[in-house]
């Protein structure tokens, strides 16, 4: 079944490279599938290296003219493209859960999600200011000047698809660079749209490119873009792997990386805790767009004292979700992306059960009348998880919910820290001490305390350790996309 928006335009069909929306330079297409019937609905170009190439071309031949914009006209067209994004959030929204799978409520709410990228960048655009340096010696003025990069490669993931690509963008744009971007092959469609309304706001030819591509032929268009010295800075959010693939790859033409890359949350419940605070707390952090986003907790930890209580409350709260496609408006849970996605959340409930986890609920694949295809899984809780579990060790990225019991604060905090990742961590405590001794004990980029929902457009986002580097949104999401030059001018 095709999908209707009230502006068919915004799914072009193509990408756009410099001024034209066009075909892969093959021609070839690239299917794309709704995650709720598993069946395929639209299509767009499956591009190529050559396409990667022009619109590098295009990016590289459109930054001496944008780089020269004055930033207050830079704001007002970001500015613009957050009115066109608000005034049509119920096709994006419509768009997002089409292609991505989470409830049409959480694919609106997506798309304010990302237009506050783009307002809050609008506004940092006119106060990139640099610094006057008093000199050291008489006859001297030294200045730091900050510069766009040049052309930002910015590389999206599937589970947040206008959210992640905004806050890419942006910055980019915001800094006055040009940029060429790829989506993830499961959802090109929103970004397609977002980068028609960045058009229709006035971005001029050439600094936005996208460029669409299958899993298979993602590695000739970013290698396109690797080998290319004109690319000077890459953007990147997915996973840890491809995050190290991307700066290995960077390093023959030394481009500057921003990696937000994959996590491993933890979420510490202490016997001081408000439990019905923190029950809630792991349901919004957990539950958002059904587990897949890179900040969910992933291992939860419960003091002795009030384990029990919350694993019950916790049970009763998932076991009641509802589980359904985008188009019930009761949804609150909707498919995984795909097959793979789904395989992986179940083979890591099956080996938490071998070792010893106990189901209080869900831990099934779900089919039935309402969950009509192969990509719905129960929401689950596992009580007894361990660090030996496959769960406690990668990213589970689904609804499964493995919570281990602890006895002291350093054993937890060793527990909490016993990962190569480092981007998202949360904790529910009352006392004042151990906030202060715990916030700063955790290697985390974020760090949530008595609060599940963290990501802010005024908020550096990012992680550390092998989650990657650099941040998104706050003034360093604008920093991320300069460098400073330093200016010295004597003789006076
Ligand atoms: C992510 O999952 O990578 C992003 C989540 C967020 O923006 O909160």
């Amino acid at each position: 079944m095709t999908l209707t928006l009230d502006r068919q335009d915004l799914m072009p069909g193509t990408h756009l490279i410099g001024a034209e929306w066009r075909e892969a330079s093959d021609g070839h297409r690239l299917d794309v599938t709704d995650p709720a019937t598993d069946t395929v609905f639209a299509s767009v170009p499956d591009g190529t290296a050559a396409d990667a190439r022009a619109a590098v071309d295009a990016a590289h031949a459109a930054f001496p003219a944008w780089r020269a914009v004055p930033a207050k006209q830079r704001a007002q067209i970001l500015k613009r493209w957050n009115d066109l994004m608000v005034a049509h959030q119920d096709d994006l929204g419509h768009l997002i859960s089409r292609e991505q799978g989470k409830p049409l409520a959480e694919g609106k709410g997506e798309v304010l999600y990302a237009a506050s990228y783009v307002e809050w960048f609008a506004e940092e655009a006119t106060r990139a200011n640099g610094e006057v340096i008093p000199a050291p010696v008489t006859g001297r003025r030294m200045m730091a000047l900050k510069e766009p990069v040049g052309v930002v490669a910015a590389i999206t993931p599937w589970n947040f698809p206008a959210a992640m690509i905004a806050r890419k963008i942006a910055p980019a744009l915001a800094a006055g660079c040009t940029v060429v971007c790829k989506p993830a092959e499961d959802t090109p469609l929103t970004s397609l749209a977002l980068v028609k309304l960045a058009q229709q706001a006035g971005v001029p030819a050439g600094v936005l490119n996208i460029v669409t591509a299958s899993r298979e032929r993602t590695p000739g268009v970013v290698d396109a873009w690797l080998d290319d010295a004109r690319v000077r800075k890459i953007t990147f959010t997915g996973s840890t792997p491809v995050g190290k693939h991307l700066a290995r790859r960077s390093a023959d033409t030394l481009k500057k990386l921003s990696l937000e890359l994959g996590g491993n949350a933890p979420f510490i419940v202490f016997d001081d805790a408000d439990v019905d605070a923190a029950v809630e707390g792991l349901m919004v952090a957990k539950f958002r767009n059904g587990g897949q986003t890179c900040v969910c907790p992933n291992r939860v930890f419960v003091q002795a004292g009030v384990h029990d209580a919350f694993v019950e409350k916790l049970g009763a709260r998932v076991g009641a979700l509802q589980v359904g496609p985008a188009t019930e408006a009761d949804s609150q849970i909707g498919p995984m992306i795909n097959a793979r996605a789904v395989d992986k959340i179940d083979r890591h409930v099956r080996d938490a059960v071998a070792r010893g986890a106990r189901v209080v609920v869900g831990g099934e694949r779900l089919r039935s009348a309402r969950c009509d295809g192969p990509n719905y899984y129960a929401p689950t809780v596992l009580a007894n998880a361990d660090a030996t579990m496959e769960c406690s060790c990668e990213e589970t990225f689904g609804p499964v919910v493995p919570v281990t019991r602890f006895e002291t604060e350093a054993e937890v905090v060793a527990a909490a820290n016993d990962t190569p990742f480092g981007l998202a961590a949360y904790f529910y405590s009352t006392d004042v001490r151990r906030i202060a001794r715990v916030a700063d004990a955790l290697e985390s980029g974020l760090v949530g305390i008595n609060e599940g929902a963290l990501a802010a457009e005024a908020a550096p986002f990012g992680g550390v350790k092998e989650s990657g580097y650099g941040r998104e949104g706050s003034v360093h999401g604008l920093e991320d996309y300069m460098h400073i030059k330093y200016v010295c001018q004597g003789q006076l």
